[in-house]
C-alpha cells in the first residue's frame, strides 16, 4: 500500500510504477482488499496521469478577466421547441495573452456556446462538422433518447471522409454494425425532461474523445424551471458557470497533446508516461488562464464543472488573510440537493459539477478570494480568483429547503445488485483500462436491464477513476463500506472512486430504452477501453 502514501512523485515516474504495478497483479489486490485501504489511500490522493508541460510563456495569475461564454440565440422557436444550429469548426483564439491558439471548436468559441433551456421543453441543435474529422455530440447529464445520445460510432462524417462503418481501423479492429452515421449534419433532439441542472456537452468519439475535448469540443448546457427560479438563489451576473479545464501549450501558442497519431485520425491512444492520463500545466476558467473576476460584496452562485480529461482538484476559497469562505453546496451534477452543505473544501473529479454559493459580503472593498485546487503544486495550485469591487444590496437568499423531488430510493428496491470493476490490464497486447476485465467493444453488451428497474452498483476502482452513467441520476450508497461523503449528496451521474475504493450506488433504469453507456471519464482510460454498453430493454 505504500506505493499510494509516500511523497507524490512527479507524474511520468508515478505512471511508469503503477503500469508495472497493475501489470504484475498488485493494483488489483488493492482493489480486493481495498475497503479498509481506501480511507488511508485517499488522504494523499496520487495523481491520475503525467503532466505536460507549457513552452509558451504563461501569464502572472489573476490578471486576464473570466469570459462568460456567450449564450446561444435560437434560429427557431416554432411548435414549442427550440431548434439551435451550431458549426464544429477550427479557428484560433487568444488564451495566452498575446498567442493564438489554434482550437476544435463549436461554433467558433472554446467553451462553445451555452444553451439554457426550460425543463420539459424540448431542443433540437442541428451540428454541421466541419472539422477535419468525424465527430460525435454527447449532452452529458442529458436523460436524452439512445438515437441522440451521442453513442461513440454513430458519427458526424465530415465531406470527404469515408464511411467508417465499412473501413475504418477502431481500437482493436473492431467494428460496429449498429453505427448511425451521417454526413456532414446530424440533428440531435434532447426533450429536456429532467431535473433542472447544469449539462454539458462535448465530443465523444470512439477512440479520440479525450484529444477532441482537449482541443475545444465543450460546451455548456444550463436548464431551468420555475420552482428553481423561485428559490431566489443569485442570479443574472450574480450568477456564474465556471468551466475549469488544465491545457498546456507549445511554443507557437498550439495546444500540446501526446496523441500517438497528432492529426486524430487512425491511430488512437498516447504516448506511454501519458497512459494513465493527460494533465496540462495550465488551469484555464471558461477558457481563460488563471481569470479574475470584480464581484459585488454579495452572494454569488458558481456553477462549476471540472471539464478536465484527467486532473482532480480540490477547491477551496481563501481569502488575502488567509481565511476560507463557505462553499455553500445547494446542488449537484443532477440538480438541486434537499438542503444546503456547507463545505470549506470540494473535491471535483473530470465531469462532475457543483451548483455553489459563495458570500463575498465580508470581504473587504478591494480584497481578493482565490479559488485554489488543494491538489495542485506550483502553478497549478491556483485556480482563480475574485476581486471584491464594491459593498452592494444582496439580492440572493439560500433557502433551508432547496427541493423535495429527490428520488429516495432504497436497497430494497433493487432488483439486482452488480459488482463493476474499473482497473488497468492489458488490451490489444498494451496498456489498457478495463472495465470488469474487458475493454470496450460496442458489438458487445455489457449490461442488459429492464426500464424501470432499480438496482444498485457497486464499484471497484485501483487508481481514480470517475464512472459516469448515461441516462440517468444515482445516488452514493456508500464508499469504502461507510456512509457517503457530504459531497456525495443529491443525484449524481459521475462518482469519483478514489485509488483502492469501492462504492456503491443506486439507481432507477427510466426514461428511454436503447444502447446506453456507462464509462470512466477520465477521458485517456475512456479512450483506452474503460467503457461499456448499457442496454436498456
Ligand atoms: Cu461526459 Cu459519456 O460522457
Ligand atoms: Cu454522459
Ligand atoms: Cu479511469
Amino acid at each position: 500500500m505504500s506505493e499510494h502514501e509516500d511523497d507524490r512523485p512527479d507524474g511520468v515516474r508515478e505512471v511508469a510504477r503503477r503500469h508495472f504495478l497493475s501489470i504484475g497483479g498488485a493494483l488489483g489486490l488493492v482493489a480486493f482488499t481495498g475497503l479498509t485501504t481506501a480511507h488511508a489511500l485517499a488522504r494523499r490522493p496520487p495523481r491520475t496521469g503525467a503532466e505536460l508541460r507549457s513552452e509558451a510563456p504563461l501569464p502572472p495569475p489573476f490578471q486576464v478577466p473570466l469570459p462568460i461564454p456567450p449564450v446561444l440565440r435560437p434560429a427557431g422557436t416554432a411548435g414549442g421547441v427550440d431548434r439551435y444550429e451550431i458549426t464544429q469548426r477550427e479557428t484560433t483564439a487568444e488564451i495566452l495573452p498575446g498567442v493564438r491558439t489554434p482550437l476544435w471548436t463549436y461554433d467558433g468559441t472554446f467553451p462553445g456556446p451555452t444553451i439554457e433551456s426550460r425543463r420539459g421543453r424540448p431542443v433540437t441543435v442541428r451540428h454541421r462538422n466541419e472539422l477535419p474529422v468525424p465527430t460525435v455530440v454527447h449532452l452529458h447529464g442529458g436523460r436524452t433518447p439512445a438515437a441522440s445520445d451521442g453513442y461513440p460510432t454513430d458519427l458526424v462524417l465530415p465531406g470527404g471522409w469515408p464511411a467508417v462503418r465499412s473501413g475504418h481501423h477502431h481500437m482493436g479492429g473492431m467494428r460496429d454494425p449498429r453505427a448511425v452515421e451521417t454526413r456532414l449534419t446530424r440533428d440531435y433532439t434532447f426533450p429536456l425532461d429532467q431535473r433542472p441542472t447544469l449539462l454539458w456537452y462535448h465530443d465523444h468519439r470512439m477512440d479520440f474523445t479525450a484529444p477532441a475535448i482537449w482541443r475545444g469540443l465543450a460546451g455548456l448546457h444550463i436548464v431551468r424551471d420555475d420552482a428553481e427560479d423561485a428559490l431566489g438563489l443569485p442570479s443574472g451576473p450574480r450568477e456564474l458557470p465556471l468551466m475549469i479545464a488544465d491545457r498546456a501549450f507549445g511554443a507557437d501558442g498550439t495546444l500540446t497533446y501526446p496523441a500517438l497519431d497528432p492529426a486524430l485520425r487512425e491511430r488512437p491512444g498516447v504516448q506511454e508516461p501519458y497512459l494513465a492520463g493527460v494533465l496540462g500545466d495550465v488551469i484555464l476558467v471558461n477558457g481563460a488562464p488563471w481569470p479574475v473576476h470584480e464581484v459585488d460584496a454579495v452572494q454569488y452562485r458558481l456553477r462549476v464543472l471540472n471539464a478536465s480529461n484527467a486532473r482532480h482538484y480540490e477547491l477551496e476559497a481563501v481569502t488575502d488573510d488567509g481565511r476560507r469562505l463557505d462553499l455553500v453546496q445547494v446542488g449537484a451534477d443532477q440538480g438541486l440537493l434537499a438542503a444546503p452543505v456547507v463545505h470549506t473544501s470540494l473535491p471535483i473529479a473530470p465531469a462532475e459539477r457543483y451548483d455553489l454559493v459563495v458570500d463575498f459580503s465580508r470581504v473587504p472593498v478591494g480584497g481578493r478570494v482565490r479559488i485554489v485546487n488543494r491538489l495542485g503544486s506550483g502553478r497549478t495550485r491556483d485556480v482563480m480568483a475574485f476581486r471584491v469591487a464594491r459593498k452592494a444590496k444582496d439580492g440572493g437568499r439560500i433557502p433551508r429547503v432547496l427541493s423535495t423531488d429527490l428520488p429516495s430510493w432504497r436497497r430494497s428496491d433493487a432488483v439486482r445488485v452488480r459488482d463493476l470493476s474499473f482497473r488497468a490490464g492489458r488490451m490489444d497486447g498494451g496498456h489498457g483500462w478495463l472495465i470488469d476485465g474487458k475493454p470496450f467493444d460496442p458489438a458487445r453488451t455489457d449490461v442488459t436491464t429492464r426500464l424501470g428497474d432499480v438496482e444498485v452498483w457497486r464499484l471497484v476502482a485501483d487508481v481514480h477513476h470517475p464512472v459516469h452513467l448515461h441516462l440517468v441520476g444515482f445516488r452514493v450508497l456508500s464508499r469504502g463500506g461507510r456512509p457517503p461523503l457530504p459531497h456525495d449528496a443529491g443525484l449524481k451521474d459521475t462518482v469519483s472512486l478514489r485509488p483502492g475504493e469501492a462504492a456503491e450506488i443506486i439507481t432507477r433504469f427510466d426514461g428511454y430504452r436503447g444502447r446506453y453507456l456507462f464509462h470512466c471519464h477520465n477521458a485517456e482510460h475512456e479512450d483506452m477501453g474503460m467503457m461499456a454498453n448499457l442496454q436498456i430493454v
